[in-house]
């Protein structure tokens, strides 16, 4: 039998400080009730004290460690999906490397926007089933409270902070990765990006006056291809491989907008049961959303579920995963 990359362990943290669509409403012109029907979002965490996404990732791995027999010395590589790291470079996968001691391991980056956790994990994958490498560690993690324009009522209620870690080993029993799906359409980069700060337009005092180094998103466009893009991929991927929504035990999406989750749902033929939601907690953040699902739901799970896991971003970016649940329940720590 192949030997596949299973997911043996999952870690998360979000900050403490949590920011209310209540608080929000004291910010910008909103309303409760309109950010809940419009995206499901109750609240989110912010990150604060002066600490960065290293810091939240560290939490996370710490907290997946814990749960198995390694030290982070037994690590050999890093990959960190994010698209607000502690510096520009070098690459936060080597600060936490650093501040984690795992002192065996290499390390690298990943920025796929929202797709970035699936890009990474499929990325680490890879570097397990070649046989290469046994013990990589895959996280997500973003500060997304930092890319915010607090006064732009468009972006600020749907963004938060958090991070979440899973730990890839060697399987050779048909349990892990499976087989994976990825797209991109770089036309699509215009409506969801960045635009200060790198090459194209360097940070200036022009850039800041316009506050070009926040998120731009042109939510109406980007709803539009999610929809259509995340269900896409995700049926494609189940046809793929025979599956029907019998047999998909849990839908883990990208927690973008509760409204593109439901669509993602419907046309797998899946229950609300069977999808994994924590946007009315978390919100969107970013690359943290589908390890911070697995982190929550870990108890539940069991040793043979299949499991979809789909995404899509900026980018644009998108994709999905099929994987095979490898182990029974909650790891004691
Ligand atoms: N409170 C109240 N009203 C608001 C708010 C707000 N926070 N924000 C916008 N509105 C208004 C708009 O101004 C607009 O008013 P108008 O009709 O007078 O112009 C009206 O509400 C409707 O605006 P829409 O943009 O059409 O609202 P929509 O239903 O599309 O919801 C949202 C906006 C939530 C942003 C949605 O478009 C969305 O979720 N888009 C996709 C997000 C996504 O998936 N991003 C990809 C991942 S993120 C990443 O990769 C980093």
């Amino acid at each position: 039998m192949r030997q596949l990359a299973a997911i043996t362990a999952v870690g998360g943290y979000v900050p403490e400080y949590v920011l209310t669509n209540a608080e929000l409403e004291t910010m910008v012109d909103t309303n409760d009730q309109w950010i809940r029907e419009r995206t499901g979002i109750a609240e989110r965490r912010i990150l604060k004290g002066g600490r960065a996404t290293s810091d939240m990732a560290v939490e996370a791995i710490n907290d997946l460690l814990a749960k198995t027999p390694y030290t982070a010395e037994d690590i050999e590589l890093v990959i960190c999906a994010t698209v607000s790291p502690d510096h520009v470079y070098p690459a936060t996968a080597n600060i936490i490397s650093d501040k984690i001691g795992a002192k065996n391991a290499w390390s690298f980056d990943m920025n796929a926007a929202c797709s970035g956790f699936l890009y990474a994990l499929e990325t680490g994958a890879k570097f397990v089933e070649s046989g290469t490498h046994k013990r990589v560690l895959v996280v997500g993690a973003d500060t997304m409270s930092i890319r915010v324009d607090y006064e732009d009522r468009n972006t600020c209620i749907l963004f938060g902070d958090g991070a979440g870690a899973v730990l890839l080993e060697p399987n050779s029993e048909g349990f892990g990765v499976i087989d994976a799906a990825m797209k991109v359409d770089g036309s699509g980069s215009q409506f969801l990006l960045q635009k200060a700060g790198g090459s194209k337009y360097p940070t200036s005092l022009e850039t800041v006056r316009n506050k070009e180094h926040f998120i731009y998103q042109d939510g109406r466009t980007v709803f539009k291809y999610a929809v259509k893009g995340m269900a896409d991929i995700t049926c494609e991927l189940m046809e793929r491989h025979g599956l029907t929504g019998e047999d998909v035990d849990y839908l883990v999406p990208h927690q973008a907008n509760k409204r593109i989750i439901d669509a993602t749902a419907k046309r797998a033929g899946l229950p609300d049961e069977k999808v994994m939601v924590n946007i009315q907690r978390y919100g969107n953040t970013t690359c943290a959303t589908i390890p911070l699902c697995l982190w929550e739901w870990e108890e539940q799970l069991k040793r043979g579920d299949n499991l979809m896991l789909a995404a899509f971003g900026g980018g644009f970016a998108w994709g999905a995963i099929y994987l095979k649940w490898a182990y029974d329940g909650k790891k004691n720590s």
